[in-house]
């Protein structure tokens, strides 16, 4: 079982549609046809969207993303149209709401990673390959990876995992042009961001983008950027291939799932129990600390 433990309504806005409820984000369609994207103080973990709510999770990941896009804006261009609230809006989606070109999305999660752990690592113990890229021997859970590789895979519905794919699996479903330029873009992207986060103290050990294509046709970067949602951040100075990394996102969620504590069994088909106040606290900490350590900027 997986999915939302309990699916939020979509809240009612004159002028706009409501088009999607994701994860994290609630999707609208404004008169222009542009793209309103909200994002929610939800927190996913084991494919499940848990009942309980990180607070100020949805401003944060929004401005690390606006915060990246300048850094990223020489080399892709990206959806972002006004950070100004649609008229009507509610003002509690201040600050997490984007006004963005809504784009002919391409069906591919395109993860660019550094490092060796997660489904690279579990396909790499099998087969020495990840997306069936070959890699050398002797890496192990934390290793930094020889070059940065681009590890595409398929997006799956809500609840369900995402599945990794080879480069040539992606170029028969979307054309050899576009993967390249995938492949090309993502690497790039990443390359450049893992250089800041490093000189910020921090490993991007990988990430996932999302990109699509606007009216003109144009390679457009969408979604979040850079977020501990869609990267790997670990604290450079802990740093110790062999065994997980600390890391800047749901780790106090995730540990606290699987303890006894929680009296959860992620195997079972029970939906997850709500958090208790001090991992909420914790997540929130670690959430409004990568924002500030990668940004230079204080929270408030
Ligand atoms: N500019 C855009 N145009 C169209 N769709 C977009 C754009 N940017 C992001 N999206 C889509 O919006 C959704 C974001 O909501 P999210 O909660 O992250 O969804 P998911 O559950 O798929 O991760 C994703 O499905 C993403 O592909
Ligand atoms: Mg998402």
């Amino acid at each position: 079982m997986s999915g939302f433990v309990e699916k939020p309504e979509p809240l009612q806005v004159p002028g706009l549609v409501h088009l999607h409820t994701g994860k994290v984000r609630d999707l609208y369609q404004n008169e222009a046809g542009q793209l309103v994207m909200v994002a929610s103080d939800r927190i996913s973990a084991y494919d499940w969207v848990l009942p309980t709510e990180i607070p100020d999770k949805g401003r944060v990941l929004t401005r690390l993303s606006l915060w990246w896009f300048d850094q990223l804006a020489d080399l892709v261009p990206n959806h972002v149209i006004s950070t100004e609230l649609p008229p009507g809006a509610p003002a509690e989606w201040e600050g997490r709401t984007l006004v963005c070109t809504s784009l002919r999305m391409i069906p591919v999660e395109c993860v660019a990673r550094g490092y060796l752990t997660g489904s690279g690592l579990a396909e790499y113990e099998q087969t020495r390959t990840v997306c069936g890229l070959a890699l050398p021997e002797g890496l192990t859970d934390g290793s930094e990876l020889p070059a940065p590789i681009f590890t595409p895979a398929t997006k799956a519905a809500v609840g369900d995992h995402d599945e990794n794919v080879s480069y040539e699996e992606v170029a028969r479903q979307i054309g050899a042009e576009t993967a390249a330029l995938l492949r090309q873009t993502t690497v790039a992207v990443y390359d450049r961001a893992r250089d800041i986060a490093r000189d910020r103290g921090i490993i991007l050990a990988d990430t996932k983008f999302e990109f699509g294509f606007d009216a003109d046709g144009n390679l457009i970067i969408a979604d979040e950027v850079l977020t501990p949602d869609s990267s790997r951040f670990w604290p450079a100075a802990d740093w110790e291939p062999g065994h997980a990394q600390p890391s800047y996102d749901k780790q106090y969620v995730r540990d606290w799932l699987t303890s006894p504590a929680s009296g959860w069994d992620r195997r079972s088909e029970q939906p997850p129990p709500a958090l208790p106040q001090e991992i909420v606290d914790a997540t929130r900490a670690k959430y409004l600390e990568a924002y500030e350590l990668l940004t230079g900027v204080r929270w408030a």
